[in-house]
């Protein structure tokens, strides 16, 4: 068997790599860029920061600021005009997920006729679109240095997952000191979606040996670093930690794949609006213990490395241990149940909660776990969560 693996041509990492974004866009050719961000960013003048040092390098900037928390076709058409209205040649996302795939998806309109949904699935997209250059300000997605973006259809109320070579970025920009004023809820959803990011990727069934010790190394710095950047935002090293760890699990999953948890997340996502990190959250330690079965070696592991079990301990023991653990990472990190976060009551979420888990098995992501559920086994394991 081979495996591919993908990354951005160029990463650059540490305190003060967000500064090379014009030096950086430049060097894809690039004399007017759109500049893809969302409200909060221009508020925080983290926007008007990066503006600057652009302009500074003689490249003109147009904003779209209009990015929504789960974007959709809507903000990509949206992002087109603008990049079309500005002449522009190169794209710069600045933000969490949200902000980076749009510009993804922005980058792919550029090349590829409409509408995006056509290109929803695994490489579907014919045309590599205007370079982009991804500055994470949370840690995080990943997204940064994946090929992966994630559209609302506003059609069919549905996430679109598209994954493809051609939405890979060409440059990252890995900044832990945009992260320092990331309030706590916000560190907490996105560094347990780096976690799942990274678990996932290390049991998949498309693990493969480029993917496996990166995957290790992240979740390792998540179990060294996210409960103190939680409890202390101002720590430079565990925001540092934080920041490696999700670029580490974004190179992972995006090389490997994500498995049950993100299948299961998008029809939360979708139809309740709740933030990706959040949604994964909630499901993380029900669907690990319903997968450990299928890989309870590998799981045992990763119990290992999160110091949940010794070395000494069976993987059983290890295994136990580590569904124990996380549910105490998630209490110590203050999330919430699936029932507190969906907005509505338990009667009227069942009457959705079919479609959810036909939706979460359509996305594909589930055939990858560990172990492939069947729609019912999807619906208990929602119950379970809630
Ligand atoms: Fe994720």
């Amino acid at each position: 068997m081979t495996s591919v693996f993908n990354v951005p041509s160029t990463i650059i990492v540490g305190g003060g790599a967000s500064e090379e974004v014009g030096t950086q866009a430049k060097r894809c050719g690039a004399r007017r860029v759109l500049l893809v961000t969302d409200p909060y960013m221009v508020n925080s003048g983290l926007a008007g920061r990066i503006t600057d040092i652009l302009k500074q390098a003689g490249i003109a900037v147009t904003l779209f600021a209009d990015v929504e928390p789960d974007p959709t076709d809507r903000n990509v058409a949206d992002g087109l005009s603008a990049f079309q209205e500005g002449d522009c040649e190169a794209i710069v996302g600045l933000g969490g997920g949200s902000s980076l795939d749009c510009a993804k998806g922005i980058s792919i309109m550029t090349a590829n006729e409409m509408p995006i949904s056509q290109y929803a699935g695994l490489h579907k997209v014919p045309h590599k679109g205007a370079p982009v250059i991804a500055i994470p300000t949370t840690a995080g997605t990943g997204a940064e240095v994946t090929k992966v973006a994630i559209i609302g259809d506003t059609e069919r109320d549905v996430k679109m997952m598209m994954l493809d070579v051609n939405i890979l970025p060409d440059c990252a920009l890995v900044d832990y000191q945009l992260t320092m004023s990331c309030p706590p809820d916000l560190t907490a959803n996105v560094g347990i979606d780096t976690l799942v990011h990274a678990v996932e990727a290390y049991v998949s069934v498309k693990a493969n040996p480029l993917t496996d010790p990166i995957a290790l190394s992240a979740i390792r710095l998540i179990s060294e670093n996210l409960l103190k950047a939680f409890n202390e935002p101002d720590n430079q090293n565990a925001r540092e930690g934080m920041m490696m760890a999700s670029l580490q699990g974004g190179m992972a999953f995006a090389n490997s794949s994500v498995c049950l948890v993100h299948g299961m997340s998008r029809p939360i996502g979708a139809l309740y609006h709740v933030p990706h990190g959040l949604s994964n959250a909630v499901l993380f330690p029900a669907v690990t213990e319903f997968s450990i079965s299928g890989a309870p070696q590998r799981y045992a592991i990763i119990a290992r490395v999160m110091g949940y079990a010794s070395e000494n301990d069976p993987d059983g023991v290890a295994c136990s241990a580590l569904v124990k653990g996380l549910k105490k990472f998630n209490e110590d990190l203050k999330i919430p149940h699936l029932g507190d976060v969906v907005g509505v009551d338990r009667a009227t979420f069942d009457q959705k909660v079919e479609k959810m888990a036909n939706d979460g098995l359509a996305s594909g992501s589930p055939n990858n776990n560990p172990v492939v559920p069947t729609a019912a086994q999807i619906v208990d394991l929602y119950h379970q969560a809630w």
